[in-house]
């Protein structure tokens, strides 16, 4: 069953754990994600970028694929269809429109009253169809930036401002993270975490969650964080054992084989990711649709 975020990130923010939200693809991605957390029967969010969108083909596949999914594998664990960076409205909208339960809309590029505006209209359309909705502060950078690009670290009173100006549901504060791989000498502040998490009492979401070893995830919950989003762990899982096979099976042209030699990748980091996030057994109803 489909469901909002707000159900298992509060229940998660009380009981001290976090929920991951796994980027997908492709099809045999969400199965792999949506197999290795019905066995571990831990909720899960799956998250879907523009970019993924369109690769697949559009909103409508992706919501009907994963609700397939879900149908024919007897999945029964809270599943909730997550836009990831949404960067405008009307993304959010198309992505509510054609079946979502939850959308971030990212206007953490604009200024802080800019993005209340955009925010704030994103969640009224989001009300009305029980959608929950993440909204970004600061900015992340990601591998790609130049080293001396710095991180925008938030300030924990423009958090308090922003979540009782736009109402949202979950906040992704800029506390030093980064999307891709980090450099030895970046540093999550987790002080900050811990500041925003004690003023925002809705659920904060840690973005770039590849990368950082079980301490730092750990201590990221502790201080605050309800979902961590992980996306790099899993593309250089499966692109390695991929290319693994690739070289062992040389005269392989089957696609369904190619692909699915990075299953056993896939499901390995999931199934760690869920132990150190601590959302094993931690559905709350049997969700069968
Ligand atoms: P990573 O690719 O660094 O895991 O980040 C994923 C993410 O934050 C998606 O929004």
């Amino acid at each position: 069953m489909l469901i909002n975020s707000n159900l298992i990130l509060n229940k998660a923010l009380k009981e001290g754990y976090a929920i991951p939200a796994y980027n997908i693809n492709n099809l045999e991605w969400t199965r792999f994600i949506l197999e290795a957390c019905n066995e571990d029967k831990s909720p899960v969010i799956l998250a879907v970028t523009e970019n993924a969108i369109n690769y697949m083909g559009g909103y409508h596949v992706v919501y009907n694929l994963v609700t397939g999914l879900i149908k024919d594998l007897n999945i029964n664990i809270p599943v909730c269809l997550h836009l990831d960076h949404g960067s405008t409205k009307e993304a959010c909208f198309k992505a509510i429109d054609a079946g979502f339960t939850s959308v971030m809309i990212d206007a953490s590029d604009k200024e802080l009253e800019e993005n209340i505006e955009i925010t704030r209209e994103v969640k009224n359309y989001a009300n009305k169809k029980n959608v929950s909705v993440e909204a970004e502060l600061g900015s992340l950078s990601c591998e790609e930036d130049s080293v001396d690009k710095k991180v925008n670290l938030i300030n924990p009173s423009d958090c308090s401002y922003f979540i009782s100006a736009t109402n949202i549901d979950s906040l992704a504060p800029a506390v030093g993270n980064k999307h891709g791989f980090y450099n030895t000498d970046d540093e999550i502040d987790y002080k900050l975490i811990g500041l925003v998490s004690k003023e925002a009492k809705i659920p904060l979401v840690l973005h770039g969650g590849s990368g950082l070893d079980n301490n730092k995830l750990s201590t990221a919950i502790f201080c605050g964080i309800s979902k961590i989003n992980i996306n790099t762990d899993l593309q250089l899982a499966w692109t390695l054992k991929v290319r693994e096979y690739l070289e062992y099976n040389k005269e392989l042209y089957d696609p369904r084989k190619i692909i699915k030699s990075g299953e056993t990748a896939i499901k390995k980091v999931v199934h760690e990711k869920n132990k150190i996030l601590g959302c094993i057994n931690k559905i709350y109803c049997n969700c069968s649709s």
